[in-house]
């Protein structure tokens, strides 16, 4: 892969901002960017990789793979069906996943749906964008803002007992409200402008309705299983800016050592910010297995989604 690290100081040589800006307003030190002709199916394909490799699976034992992004290769078909064909999937079904920064969670919920109700034995759930491509770098407000990458996890069936005491997926909430539409958008679409479109949003108005939807989803969450903040081990959430999560630890009561944030890393990488935190809690021995782990994010739409999951 040649995705490359980019700086904060480095963006100020092209843009009017500062390390010290982005750096107080959002948390972001770096965030990495595809090189040339890297698409986001490169970036998935590699992450489903890793995937597999750490579940000991193969391509073949895959029957499901659903692929959250914002930004795929083409109009169509979708970005999914070039990772099938790259694992050497030749059953089962890809498709993907359109909900923005929620877009891994959505993603997690529709694979997991399929698995209870015993349409797919393993499935691909992954997040992947390439944001860099729909970056307008006359705008200062939205191009500091955001990072490519991809994430990636496999959902297998097993029994359980139905209790908060199992592995895996136990809860997912998700939701959207369309007449939020114009504080987050691009402004381009194949049926609109027949042009790609560039990133568009109120940041503070965004920011706003985040830690208020945010902190709906997640009680929504622990409502559903009778659990409580403080058996949380792990809170995963959407890595868009480093006030939010803190506000998000903070309603929580949660202390922040227990809080992934990959913000200052990654940027604001859209479908793959909660994978990537998750890859990186899971690799450095953070996450480990029994661990509960509580996820959200919210994004353009709006949409805003919570998941807990047993490791
Ligand atoms: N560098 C320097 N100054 C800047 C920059 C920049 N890159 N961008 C804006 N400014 C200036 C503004 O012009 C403004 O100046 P003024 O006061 O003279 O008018 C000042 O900084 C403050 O701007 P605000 O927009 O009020 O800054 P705020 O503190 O709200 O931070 C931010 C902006 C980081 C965008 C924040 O609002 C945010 O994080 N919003 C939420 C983003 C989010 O959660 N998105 C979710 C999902 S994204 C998705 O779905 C694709």
């Amino acid at each position: 892969m040649c995705i490359r690290d980019r700086t904060n100081d480095e963006l100020a040589a092209q843009v009017d901002t500062s390390d010290e800006w982005i750096v107080q307003r959002t948390g972001i030190r770096k965030r990495h960017f595809a090189g040339k002709d890297e698409k986001t199916s490169d970036l998935a394909i590699h992450a489903a990789r890793a995937a597999l490799e750490s579940a000991g699976l193969r391509g073949t034992d895959i029957d499901l793979i659903v692929l959250a992004t914002a930004t795929p290769d083409q109009t169509f078909p979708a970005t999914a069906t070039r990772v099938q064909a790259a694992l050497g999937m030749e059953n089962g079904i890809a498709f993907d996943v359109q909900a923005v920064c929620s877009g891994f969670i959505y993603a997690l919920a529709v694979a997991d749906n399929f698995v209870r109700v015993g349409q797919a034995k393993n499935a691909l759930v992954i997040g992947a964008e390439t944001f860099s491509r729909i970056l307008d770098w006359e705008d200062r407000t939205t191009s500091v803002l955001f990072g490519d990458g991809a994430g990636a996890v496999v959902l297998s069936a097993e029994a359980g007992e139905g209790t908060s005491a199992d592995h895996g997926v136990l809860t997912t909430h998700l939701h959207s409200d369309g007449r939020h539409h114009d504080l987050l958008y691009v402004d381009g679409g194949v049926s609109s402008t027949r042009t790609v479109g560039h990133v568009r949003m109120a940041g503070r108005e965004v920011f706003k309705h985040a830690v208020v939807r945010l902190a709906e989803v997640v009680d929504e969450a622990l409502e559903a299983t009778g659990l409580d903040a403080a058996d949380i081990d792990w809170l995963v959430p959407h890595q868009a800016n480093k006030r939010i999560i803190d506000a998000m630890a903070k309603k929580l009561d949660l202390d922040i050592a227990r809080v992934v944030m990959t913000v200052d890393q990654h940027a604001n990488t859209s479908a793959a910010s909660v994978p990537l935190a998750l890859d990186v809690a899971v690799r450095d021995g953070r996450i480990r297995p029994g661990h509960l782990v509580l996820m959200e994010a919210m994004g353009g739409g709006f949409t805003w989604a919570s998941a807990l999951v047993r490791w």
